[in-house]
């Protein structure tokens, strides 16, 4: 007996792998710092909390339309066009349980067997295990120096279907420039092809200004902007992301997730709208509580001379440990036990990087560069 070839294909998430392994030694009594995680260490607003109980007690715990309720769809259509320049409406928005679902759905809706998706090297875990899912072959494109661009036009054919965008980026915290952007847009538009735009760290920005694809002149019709409640709210365990793109995808989206999840839980739509109707403050003083222990990690790699791509957004640290990446975190959280995440995970080529997220305290912070220092002395 075999597994299907669709899931024989894909790796286990080596992000939950080693935050997996941290958590055993953890049990085990360990002083683990784990610096693994993609998910931000604060309490989700009591606002947002407060409003699931209130839907719960009102009733709301039975099914609701696929798509999601319609008070949420119209609140993020009019968040995008708002925030994002983006002219959605509710037609062209389908919320689900993760922006992860909504990628995968996505691919699984758009990309055929065959199919040839542009992924930036290094990108998130999940696009490439996506694309293999739904048949599809991921194209690895490779990032310049400093990782303001990518030369993906010498890797686009006529099997090309989408183009993969994530800024900021996972794990690169790199925030794509407009005139990146820029070329990515007029790639997409010569060659008529798909872009999807994952935007979910839109809102994590220290350094440089975030611009939405399908705001980009004639982009609209072509893009699939993913974006969602975990990393923006500290919501990472209530699920609830979406999906942004013309009116033919959605409703092929709605059909796969109507036969499929149904619908994110019904009281987390009314908590994401609370979310969406609350001011930033929450999200402001996450963000400076980000870029303080970003500065003080970044001060403590430049002392120890190990380089990194520049982490304007989001909340991790790409670096160079110039060694084997694998080896390097097993050995690091054999003994020193502090989890980071191997560069091998995220593509091709980062093979002696590994990935830090900054997602914890700056005393566990402070505690892991001591033994950062401590290990590669
Ligand atoms: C780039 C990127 N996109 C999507 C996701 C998925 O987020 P969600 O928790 O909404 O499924 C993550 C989570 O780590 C991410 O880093």
């Amino acid at each position: 007996m075999k597994v299907a070839k669709r899931i024989d294909a894909v790796k286990p998430s080596a992000t939950l792998k080693i935050s997996s392994i941290a958590k055993q030694l953890a049990k085990e009594g360990k002083d683990v710092v784990d610096m693994s995680v993609g998910e931000p260490d604060f309490k989700t607003p009591q606002r947002i909390i407060d409003s699931a109980y209130k839907a719960m007690n009102e009733g709301k715990v039975f099914y609701t339309p696929t798509k999601g309720i319609p008070e949420l769809l119209n609140a993020i259509a009019e968040k995008m066009q708002k925030e994002n320049g983006v002219p959605a409406t509710a037609d062209n928005v389908i919320v689900t349980p993760g922006a992860k679902y909504a990628i995968f759905e996505a691919m699984m809706c758009l990309i055929d067997e065959g199919d040839e998706v542009i992924l930036l090297d290094p990108s998130w875990v999940s696009y490439e295990a996506c694309v293999l899912m739904a048949g599809g072959k991921p194209i690895w494109v490779p990032h310049n120096e400093d990782f303001s661009d990518a030369p993906i036009e010498d890797y686009i054919s006529s099997s090309t279907k989408m183009i993969v965008i994530n800024t900021p980026s996972n794990p690169l915290g790199v925030v794509y420039s407009k005139e990146f952007l820029k070329k990515v847009r007029d790639l997409a538009v010569d060659k008529d092809l798909l872009v999807m735009s994952d935007e979910i760290y839109e809102k994590i920005i220290f350094e440089g200004k975030h611009y939405s694809l399908a705001s980009f002149d004639r982009m609209f019709e072509r893009t699939i902007t993913i974006n969602g409640f975990s990393k923006t709210y500290s919501m990472t365990g209530w699920r609830l992301g979406y999906a942004v793109a013309p009116k033919w995808i959605i409703e092929r989206m709605n059909v796969m997730q109507s036969h499929s999840v149904s619908h994110p839980t019904s009281f987390v739509q009314y908590a994401g709208l609370e979310a969406l109707k609350s001011d930033e403050s929450f999200i402001k003083q996450m963000v400076a509580e980000f870029k303080a222990r970003r500065d003080m990690i970044m001060k403590k790699l430049n002392e120890l001379g190990i380089s990194y791509a520049p982490p304007k957004g989001a909340f991790y640290i790409f670096m160079n440990v110039e060694r084997d990446g694998d080896k390097f975190c097993e050995e690091f959280l054999k003994n020193e036990f502090v989890a980071l995440t191997p560069g091998s995970a995220f593509g091709i080529a980062f093979n002696e990087w590994v990935r830090l997220s900054y997602a914890t305290s700056r005393e566990r912070i402070e505690e892991f560069l001591k033994r950062l220092e401590k290990f590669i002395a």
